[in-house]
């Protein structure tokens, strides 16, 4: 080959790989697709699923149908990423099969091959998941949900439906899914928690292959608006490095502001028995659309973070919003630490830092007063975040917040109602309305504010925000739907003034 040829090759691939970013890059541009969130490129998402970390890859499976927009037969779609920020699209990973279609489900890492399944030194990775077989369910039955496995020796790439599934069969119950699988470091064996009708049921195992039941948690306990869903148990350490163990369970319907929603509780477990103090609910979100949400399994210790992501959706309208070839998105990942007030715990959500990598301009502002309406920013672009604090809040004011808007007269309100005591978010004028009407309603936190002053950050995608107040206690996961994008922020106060400081708006970089 001589220079010139050389030369004429290289450029063409240049060409190719540009033309191929391009189309790949409009693709997943249209008016509501989320710019920093996960979404498939097509079809139905629900339940984000085997979240794991393995040789420098976050694992995201999740609930898949590839055929349409609304869900239907479940499989298993996967996405990696290196940082949690951005996402790679792999083909599905889990297909049903005769025992049933795949619904959600957990993945973790062998490392000391006590199911065998590893080969030449690797370990395995491991999904178990629940089956759910239509034709036994349409039949009348009550035991079409059981617990299968699958393994891959290809990060994930392919997998192998283990030769005797199920592993965990069904007693006879009809709501009977969801296995989250953890190695149990304090107790040296591998525990599942599985979510049954109104409760929790915890089993023990060596090999991940045969199970044993442990115990029952939560019939009396927390919310029973609805049929309990993906659950998650969890040792963290809280602020003066005790141990203690999270219960993440998901409930639909019965969240605090209507349909789908995460609750958690905060106590004990000593290998067989999950206790705790906590007679009610706690919720991980008090927005109308984080559901589902689990953890990241072998996450290594050196990071040390206790990773969480939710469905951005509620299953009130999920089939319903109006985004387009594809339906379901992932919430932003959050990092999850134990505080603790007044003797009682609580979960704090934070935005992973790696988010910090798509700032691509900030703007400071500088201090102000607010009385009535205040502009902060006109002509804004979405994906963006605003971080602020409001300061002597203690004064006569009734009602604080941020106001995004467009044109045609559609808004969100986020802010804080002192005569309520409680954040909000207010959808009504969104600009979107569910057929049932549960979508463009005003959301609740109620909340106490101990001091004169908080901080807010807020999180805003094409069709989505995320709230996080006081310091991250306080997390609003919400959509809307805006005939045109949000074009200007505004700061309101009512019935008095507040002083707003440490004002940063930080345009941000799309993932896609
Ligand atoms: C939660 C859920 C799970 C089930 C899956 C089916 O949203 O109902 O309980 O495994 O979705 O897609």
């Amino acid at each position: 080959m001589n220079i010139k040829v050389i030369a004429l090759f290289i450029l063409s691939i240049g060409m190719y790989s540009c033309t191929k970013k391009n189309s790949e890059t409009r693709k997943m541009d249209e008016k509501y697709r989320p710019q920093i969130h996960f979404t498939p490129e097509a079809k139905w998402m629900n339940d984000p699923n085997g979240m794991v970390y393995f040789e420098g890859e976050y694992h995201l499976f999740y609930q898949y149908y590839p055929d349409s927009t609304v869900w239907g037969p479940m499989h298993w779609g996967h996405a990696v990423s290196p940082d949690l920020v951005h996402w790679e699209h792999l083909p599905v990973a889990i297909y049903p099969d005769s025992l049933g279609w795949i619904f959600s489900g957990s993945a973790v890492i062998d490392w000391n091959n006590t199911t065998k399944l590893g080969k030449d030194g690797k370990p395995a990775m491991i999904a178990i998941y629940t089956y759910h077989n239509s034709v036994l369910e349409k039949e009348g039955r009550n035991d079409f949900q059981y617990q299968g496995l699958a393994y891959s020796l290809d990060k994930g790439r392919t997998w192998t439906k283990y030769e005797k599934n199920p592993v965990l069969p069904n007693p006879g119950i009809r709501d009977f899914r969801d296995p989250k699988v953890s190695w149990d470091e304090e107790h040296k064996k591998w525990i599942m928690i599985l979510a049954v009708v109104d409760h929790t049921e915890i089993y023990s195992s060596d090999d991940l292959l045969s199970w044993k039941k442990e115990s029952e948690f939560g019939k009396n306990l927390g919310a029973h608006g609805g049929v309990w869903e993906c659950p998650d148990l969890f040792p963290m350490k809280d602020p003066d490095g005790q141990s203690k163990w999270v219960m993440l369970v998901s409930v639909n319907p019965g969240a605090p502001n209507g349909g789908s929603g995460t609750q958690y509780f905060v106590g004990d477990f000593d290998g067989h028995t999950f206790v705790t103090t906590q007679k009610d609910a706690k919720w991980m979100d008090y927005g109308k659309d984080n559901y589902a949400g689990v953890t990241w399994s072998d996450v290594p210790k050196s990071d040390g973070r206790r990773l969480f992501l939710g469905w951005m959706n509620n299953w009130q309208y999920a089939r319903d919003i109006p985004t387009g070839i594809w339906r379901g998105a992932g919430t932003l990942p959050r990092s999850l630490d134990l505080v603790s007030e007044n003797g009682d715990y609580f979960i704090a959500s934070h935005p992973v830092a790696e988010l910090e990598k798509l700032i691509e301009n900030t703007e400071e502002i500088a201090p102000l007063e607010v009385k009535g309406i205040s502009p902060l920013k006109k002509d804004i672009k979405l994906p963006m975040t605003i971080n602020l604090t409001y300061n002597n809040i203690s004064g006569n004011v009734e009602n604080f917040g941020l106001i995004l808007s467009n044109d045609n007269n559609e808004q969100v309100k986020i802010g804080y109602d002192k005569i309520k005591k409680a954040f909000f978010v207010d959808n009504t004028l969104n600009g979107w309305q569910s057929p049932n009407k549960d979508f463009a309603i005003i959301s609740y936190a109620p909340y106490v504010l101990k001091t004169g002053k908080v901080n807010l950050r807020l999180f805003l995608d094409r069709s989505s925000l995320e709230l996080f107040a006081d310091d991250d206690k306080v997390v609003f996961t919400n959509q809307f739907f805006s005939s045109e994008q949000y074009s200007k922020i505004e700061a309101f106060s009512q019935n008095g003034e507040v002083k707003l400081s440490d004002i940063k708006i930080n345009t941000l970089k799309r993932i896609w």
